[in-house]
């Protein structure tokens, strides 16, 4: 999972839903495949010391608990179970399934 921001000058990658092998930014087509890794872009094989391979979608942890999907946008988030010790066992209690 990634933040929805281009590398390149922040622009929202994508809208809605679908199924896509890449993204593509609409604003200037920087390119990237589904690991976050840049693909490719116009031109940027002729800016001089741009290495490609250095640029990546910003990930963004996620964990699913009781069938919730939590986003973490704090990377040094603890996992659920840890954080709120008794949550699992309170929702259990009011939501068995
Ligand atoms: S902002 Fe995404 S390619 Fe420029």
């Amino acid at each position: 999972m990634f933040d929805n921001v281009c590398q390149h000058r922040a622009h929202q990658l994508v809208q809605g839903s679908g199924r896509k092998t890449t993204v593509t930014c609409p604003y200037h087509a920087w390119t990237y495949d589904l690991t976050g890794q840049l693909r490719a872009g116009p031109n940027i094989k002729s800016v001089p010391d741009f290495d490609p391979s250095c640029i990546r979608l910003t990930q963004v942890r996620s964990e699913a608990f009781l069938s919730f999907l939590f986003v973490k946008l704090d990377p040094e988030a603890a996992p659920m179970d840890e954080w709120f010790s008794n949550a699992r066992k309170e929702l259990e209690k009011w939501v068995p399934n």
